[in-house]
């Protein structure tokens, strides 16, 4: 009788695993939306639903709902690691079926301006590179520099393969649900573009200049490509979206305020996404 009970059991545990891989409806797999600071998540984790804390080490989550569906706001700190680390964790936690890394972005592009957001088709490691052999005194050039893939085994000495910038695309359906809201933005203008991401502020145009034209990059800031990868070893579709808060190309200094706006957008976003999902 025990035995036919335990077979019974594993027979309906295994079915609830193939039959529901995704979550299932009663445990609808969360929305994760990140933000590295204060000013650029208080007010998405302000309108959740039903919103209870959890801190995990120097990280703090948000859990809640947006219509109904499990949404967690998700802290990240500033800068790579903190972005890597946060993004780990939240998968690991969460099990989300879905992350949307926002927040502001210095501009590469001139005519980008404040409040103009782009939604990341593409983000690029921007933070990684190999320097050529300078003897002493001969000082130094950034626009030398080439470029590590990080994720390559091999030595950059002598494998060009190593010397490729890493990029991770945007998921086309979470991209498809932020254009989907595009037009209720107001603030400026919405449009697709390359994130590039590294624990640097430029303000050298020509250092700039070369990030636009080498690698395609509309904007920077310093977690989107980071939280990428990690997203992307785990299979979690990945969106970036960033508000433009200042841009040195074109004189537009830094608005923090824009954090804010780029919030209403991706509240927006969030809505039109579980809108598609089912619970
Ligand atoms: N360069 C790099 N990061 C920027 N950020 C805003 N503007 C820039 C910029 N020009 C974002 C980063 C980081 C914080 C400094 O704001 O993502 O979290």
């Amino acid at each position: 009788m025990i035995r036919r009970t335990a077979f019974l059991f594993l027979i309906s545990v295994s079915f609830l695993v193939t039959a529901f891989p995704q979550g299932s409806s009663t445990h609808p797999r969360p929305v994760v939306v990140q933000g590295a600071m204060r000013s650029e998540t208080e007010k998405l984790a302000s309108r959740l639903e039903n919103v209870s804390i959890e801190k995990v080490g120097g990280w703090t989550f948000w859990s809640g709902s947006v219509d109904g569906y499990p949404v967690i706001v998700s802290r990240t700190l500033k800068g790579v690691e903190n972005a890597a680390a946060a993004t780990a964790i939240v998968i690991q936690r969460y099990n989300p079926i879905a992350i949307i890394n926002q927040g502001t972005a210095g501009g590469y592009d001139p005519g980008l301006h404040l409040y103009d957001i782009v939604l990341g088709t593409t983000s690029v490691s921007l933070g990684a590179f190999k320097t050529s052999y300078r003897a002493a005194g001969s000082g130094s050039n950034t626009l030398d520099w080439v470029p590590l893939n990080m994720l390559f085994e091999g030595s950059a000495a002598n494998d060009s393969t190593a010397r490729k910038v890493l990029g991770f695309p945007g998921d086309s359906v979470l991209l498809a649900a932020a254009r989907s809201v595009s037009r209720l933005y107001n603030r400026g203008r919405v449009v697709p573009g390359i994130i590039g991401s590294a624990d640097m502020w430029n303000d050298e145009i020509d250092r700039i200049e070369l990030f636009r034209t080498k690698y395609g990059a509309s904007v920077e800031d310093m977690e989107t490509a980071s939280a990428a990868q990690i997203a992307s070893f785990f299979r979690v579709a990945f969106l970036g979206i960033r508000v433009v808060s200042d841009n040195t190309t074109n004189g537009d200094a830094f608005e923090p305020k824009t954090g804010e706006a780029c919030e209403d957008y991706v509240y927006l976003v969030v809505k039109a996404y579980v809108g598609t999902l089912a619970h």
